[in-house]
């Protein structure tokens, strides 16, 4: 039975990192075989566009920039991602398309027809089965994330980029509201982790 594909998402400091570990802990208890995994990256090839595509001295076009994050994707997908589904491992990953949509689309200005065309080229028919949205307004992510000594291409953004980003992100969860789950992440890290058991529980074994 095919493994299932689980994508976590959320501006800068939402707290994906904080419960990716303890989500992918909470599955392993339960006998899943698991692999965690992110994006940009993921394989080798996507690590070293990811290198690229934060590296803050090098600038890139928009689209050259979504174009590349679908290129890692392309990528992961082929090497990592669809070989452990059809052997029934699950599979975490930490952003996927739904970033692009909201990095390169809202944040960027990037066209949406254009990316969805990209999203099908790249994707078919595989999208994640669940989507866990972290959302907190940027002045949040920013406080959480703290004073970052070296912020890369992303996190030198202004707040009013990242909270294009979060209105492009509550657009994906709108248009595909059967996948996306949109959690309040302003609230207690143990009351995120109670909503997480109350969404995940049904999917384990
Ligand atoms: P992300 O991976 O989304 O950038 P992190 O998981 O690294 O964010 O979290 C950034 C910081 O915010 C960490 O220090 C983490 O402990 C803290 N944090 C995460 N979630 C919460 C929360 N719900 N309440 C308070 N602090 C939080
Ligand atoms: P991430 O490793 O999640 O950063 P952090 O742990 O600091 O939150 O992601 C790296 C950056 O890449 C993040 O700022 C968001 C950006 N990104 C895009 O702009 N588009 C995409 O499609 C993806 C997957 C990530």
């Amino acid at each position: 039975m095919r493994g299932n594909f689980i994508t976590l998402e959320g501006i800068d400091g939402a707290g994906k990192s904080t419960h990716l570990d303890w989500l992918a802990d909470f599955f392993r208890k339960r006998g899943v075989k698991l692999r965690v995994t992110r994006e940009p990256g993921g394989t080798e090839l996507g690590e070293k566009l990811r290198g690229l595509l934060l590296d803050k001295n090098q600038p890139m076009h928009l689209e050259t920039e979504a174009m590349l994050m679908f290129a890692a994707r392309r990528e992961h997908i082929d090497k990592v991602i669809a070989p452990a589904l059809a052997q029934g491992e699950w599979i975490i990953c930490d952003r996927f398309t739904d970033a692009t949509f909201a990095y390169q689309g809202s944040g960027r200005g990037a066209d949406w027809a254009r990316l969805k065309v990209l999203e099908q080229w790249v994707q078919g028919d595989l999208q994640p089965d669940l989507t866990l949205l972290f959302d907190v307004a940027p002045e949040v992510g920013r406080q959480r994330a703290g004073s970052i000594k070296a912020p890369d291409r992303f996190e030198q953004e202004k707040n009013d980029f990242f909270q294009r980003v979060r209105d492009g992100y509550l657009r994906r969860a709108r248009e595909d509201a059967s996948r996306m789950r949109v959690i309040d992440a302003t609230v207690s890290i143990e009351e995120i982790r109670r909503k997480l058991v109350e969404i995940v529980e049904p999917l384990c074994p």
